[in-house]
């Protein structure tokens, strides 16, 4: 038996150095390590042996079992590499062909409508101010005179991240850390406020055309003495015929957020049909900017001012919705999608 696996171990070797192509290369090892290859029955058949001479044959197989895989290997390899030799001589394969460039690249179409949203509050004097996009339940809801179980925390679905954080549901708490940080100033007095703050937002919501679950908002907040409604109206409308053209008009109606009092909407007539009434502001003339109100006075008390001496405006834009508009995009998710035929088109 031992003297049929040493004659079978040269034979398969001999064969093996044989081989000159990978179909022939297939071939044995079927006919030697396969199912029902020579050496899988040979190995198989240990049980019609005496006992005592089982093991040492056991031992001899199972060792040129694996002399023959790894000559197997070895042929395989050493026939890629010939294959590769004789491919580069015939000249199909160019190895001094310069690689393809990567390209430098250039501006999200998100950065570049913030940018813009910049560019516009800047010249009415608003600074760009940054907060965290995880934030903590106080600072989502609770200052924001959103104490816990408050039925309108509903509008706002996140997702949590442990007990106490949250990723942002608005960059509304962006409002008390700017509040705070200015009221606690080295001279005494809190400082007037005119800033906005950019930045990702997120919300447990369903993904489909027309909402992601995570998006930007400009949130905008201007704090001093005797600022109204008027300012806030003037403000947005200013903004709306920045970016949209001198002749939009603004109008507003009442909402509700448990930080402003009053609360509104604002929306501008429609960019495509000039309040007509389109397929895009649904036949209503309209389309919505976003929502925003007086600072509620506990909220100027949570972040430091007191309300009877300070007043203030806050909104919330969107930014996704405005470039739909403007480049006729009618897929919110094509933004984090991550396709570049469409990030290159902007
Ligand atoms: N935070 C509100 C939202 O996300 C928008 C808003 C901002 C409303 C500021 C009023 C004032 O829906």
């Amino acid at each position: 038996m031992l003297d049929q696996l040493n004659q079978l171990e040269e034979k398969a070797l001999a064969a093996l150095e044989a081989t000159k192509d990978s179909d022939a290369l297939a071939e044995w090892n079927r006919r030697y390590l396969g199912k029902k290859g020579v050496l899988t029955l040979m190995l198989r058949s240990v049980g019609e042996l005496p006992r005592d001479e089982r093991p040492a044959f056991g031992r001899a197989a199972n060792g040129v079992k694996v002399k023959l895989e790894a000559a197997y290997e070895a042929q395989e390899q050493a026939l890629r590499r010939a294959e590769l030799a004789r491919e580069l001589e015939q000249g199909a394969l160019d190895v001094t062909l310069p690689g393809r460039p990567v390209g430098p690249g250039h501006l999200h179409i998100t950065t570049q409508t913030l940018r813009q949203i910049y560019a516009i509050f800047a010249e009415m004097g608003f600074q760009v101010y940054e907060s965290p996009e995880i934030e903590t339940d106080e600072l989502n809801f609770g200052l924001l005179n959103m104490p816990p179980h408050h039925p309108a925390r509903d509008m706002w679905d996140t997702f949590w991240i442990g007990e106490e954080a949250l990723l942002r549901t608005h960059t509304s708490p962006g409002q008390i850390r700017v509040m705070r940080e200015r009221a606690n100033t080295t001279c005494s007095d809190p400082e007037p406020i005119r800033v906005i703050l950019p930045g990702k937002c997120y919300r447990y919501e369903q993904i489909t055309a027309r909402s992601e679950h995570q998006f930007y908002q400009v949130e905008g907040l201007a704090v001093g003495h005797g600022i109204t409604l008027t300012d806030l109206i003037g403000a947005l409308t200013e903004f709306a015929r920045r970016l949209y053209g001198p002749e939009r008009k603004i109008r507003i109606r009442g909402s509700y957020f448990p930080f402003t009092e009053p609360s509104i909407e604002a929306d501008m007539d429609c960019i495509l049909c000039g309040g007509e009434g389109c397929r895009v502001c649904k036949y209503s003339g309209w389309l919505e900017i976003g929502g925003a109100g007086m600072v509620h006075p506990v909220v100027l008390r949570n972040g430091g001012y007191d309300p009877a001496e300070w007043s203030g405006f806050a909104f919330g834009l969107g930014v996704e919705r405005p470039a739909m508009l403007k480049y006729n995009i009618d897929d919110i998710r094509l933004f984090y999608g991550n396709d570049l035929r469409f990030l290159r088109q902007f």
